[in-house]
């Protein structure tokens, strides 16, 4: 695909749109670059949340994150799944489509998860097969997160940076970073996080999500539901030196505060960005006496 060598764009500072802030969106406006919808949220034609959706999009740019593509599947993406995804996309007209570098179920039953892959060739061959038909079905690149992970595969025969390395290598896919993922595998099944950041292609990240976790001592659960943990704002700060400028977004799925909450944790967001990019203060040249 041509399109899998675009430059990648920045948009800004994003929120993911949830359902109790529609009224905000549509009332005021919000200091928000960006929203991204979750996909599946918007694939039955009609109703009360496409009319929100199409109501917002007049005034946001929108990107368009799913849950259930399953792109590590053996048995495939599901061809109406990936359909109906395109014609949510020719409605919205998104900056780009993401969804999550795991599978959720097999033979046809949803498990309603996202479970992390062995990082093997087997896999990757899955993998790679199937991120060139949803891209040749959605006619651009796709991008995939890297999920969050509670154990490690005695199969796995490379580290996930590499494996995500291969698949953007061998498809022109993107990445969308999990800065908080990345954290809680780290401490989890437990790697070094700055090694993943070093591994993986910075160049192909498109987007940063940004999360809350819950700590709960000898292992960490990836909840959604808390602002961003300190560790997650200096592992970002880190992230930001190794890609440079990206789009960053706050990702709450749960105990959903009200907007100007977000927003103000999007703004220390923006203000870790600059920081993190600035120019380097060049060192004062004394004059001669
Ligand atoms: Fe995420």
């Amino acid at each position: 695909m041509g399109a899998a060598q675009s430059r990648v764009m920045n948009p800004g500072f994003g929120l993911g749109l949830r359902t109790q802030h529609y009224p905000d969106f549509i009332e005021s406006p919000q200091r928000v670059d960006w929203l991204e919808i979750l996909s599946d949220n918007y694939l039955v034609p009609g109703g009360k949340p496409l009319a929100m959706l199409d109501a917002i999009r007049a005034h946001y740019p929108v990107v368009m994150h799913g849950v259930a593509l399953s792109i590590g599947a053996a048995d495939g993406p599901d061809r109406a799944y990936l359909d109906a995804l395109a014609a949510l996309a020719r409605r919205v007209e998104p900056l780009w489509i993401s969804d999550h570098l795991c599978w959720t179920g097999v033979h046809g039953r949803v498990l309603h998860d996202l479970y992390p892959l062995p990082y093997n060739d087997a896999a990757l061959d899955v993998v790679v097969r199937n991120v060139h038909i949803a891209q040749e079905v959605l006619q651009r690149p796709l991008v995939l997160e890297n999920v969050s992970s509670y154990v490690s595969f005695r199969a796995s025969e490379m580290t996930e940076w590499e494996f995500i390395t291969e698949v953007c290598q061998r498809t022109g896919c993107r990445l969308l970073l999990d800065v908080n993922n990345i954290y809680v595998s780290s401490v989890n099944p437990g790697f070094d996080a700055r090694a993943f950041l070093r591994g993986i292609p910075a160049d192909r990240v498109q987007q940063i999500h940004l999360a809350g976790h819950s700590d709960h001592g000898d292992h960490i659960v990836d909840t959604h539901d808390h602002p961003v943990a300190d560790p997650v704002w200096a592992l970002y700060a880190e992230a930001l030196a190794r890609v440079g400028p990206v789009a960053t977004m706050i990702e709450r799925d749960d105990h959903i505060p009200p907007l100007a909450e977000l927003v103000a944790e999007l703004d220390h967001a923006r203000s870790i960005h600059a920081k993190a990019l600035a120019p380097a203060t060049p060192e004062r040249v004394r004059s001669p006496a």
